[in-house]
């Protein structure tokens, strides 16, 4: 037992600093926080740091969703044009928008309201598709998106932050025209190595949840599997994001991943 504690401290040891700044900061909302100021940091200060994941895995992502562009909208007024209805839930500040075909309409549904001005700002950086509609709510009740009106629905790193990942598989495939697509790329429980599996559960009911609203060790890949909700075919495949030397080894806490396709 006292060397599994050693081994654990040691392998820990590089992460302290990091560990003590996210506690001060859980600290601080906690005691002063209210409900806005989580979803502003996470919006102002944190999300931002996360473009070096998306430039180190663009090309990775640019081949999972490449498949979009051979999808044929379930609307007739826009299978004319060539367009697709995407809908995108938790989209942040929009790292997945340039990997959207040309004349999508693009609806998101996010739960932090601090994005919106950057939404309808990122029109400029991505002519090619058309800003639709932000909406600002929770992706497990999406009450302002009809019944069978999407014909993509993507999430990425989202399932570990909603409330019930079944309740956002259900309204998913309502709102799914038949034979659409659900894109998703999710962080998940770890499967390969303990240690940080027990990380993963200490940060999860602790600092993370509180600073971050995400929990690392939700078996996503599992539920979506086992669980189906309705969905005619799923296909999905785990993978580790690659890690390199440095700050980047923190990423071992969310190495293990899943990626995927249901179809309605
Ligand atoms: C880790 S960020 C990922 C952002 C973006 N998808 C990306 O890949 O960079 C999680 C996002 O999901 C949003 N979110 C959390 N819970 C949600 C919910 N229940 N419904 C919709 N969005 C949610 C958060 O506000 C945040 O923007």
């Amino acid at each position: 037992m006292s060397n599994f504690v050693m081994e654990l401290f040691h392998v820990l040891q590089p992460w302290i600093p990091h560990l003590l700044i996210v506690s001060i900061v859980g600290f601080v909302f906690q005691k002063f926080g209210g409900s806005h100021i989580q979803p502003w940091f996470f919006a102002k200060v944190y999300n931002p740091s996360l473009s070096s994941y998306h430039v180190k895995l663009r090309s990775m992502k640019k081949e999972h969703f490449d498949s979009m562009k051979n999808h044929v909208s379930a609307d007739p007024a826009l299978r004319k044009k060539g367009a697709l209805r995407i809908l995108e839930i938790g989209p942040g500040p929009g790292y997945n928008f340039e990997f959207y075909p040309a004349n999508s309409e693009l609806t998101v549904v996010e739960v932090n309201p601090f994005f919106e001005e950057q939404f309808f700002k990122k029109q400029a950086d991505h002519p090619h598709i058309k800003m639709d509609r932000f909406v600002v709510g929770f992706a497990e009740s999406m009450k302002g998106v009809p019944d069978n009106s999407i014909d993509i629905v993507v999430s990425t790193m989202v399932l570990c932050s909603v409330r019930s990942i079944e309740g956002a598989l259900q309204e998913i495939r309502r709102v799914l025209a038949p034979g659409g697509k659900y894109y998703f790329w999710e962080h998940i429980r770890e499967y390969q190595y303990l240690w940080v599996l027990f990380v993963q559960h200490l940060l999860s009911y602790t600092i993370y949840d509180l600073v971050f609203g995400c929990r690392l060790n939700r078996k996503s890949d599992e539920v979506i599997k086992t669980n189906k909700c309705g969905f005619s075919s799923i296909e999905q495949q785990r993978f580790r994001t690659p890690l390199q030397p440095g700050f980047d080894k923190l990423y071992i806490f969310h190495s293990a991943h899943v990626k995927g396709i249901a179809t309605k």
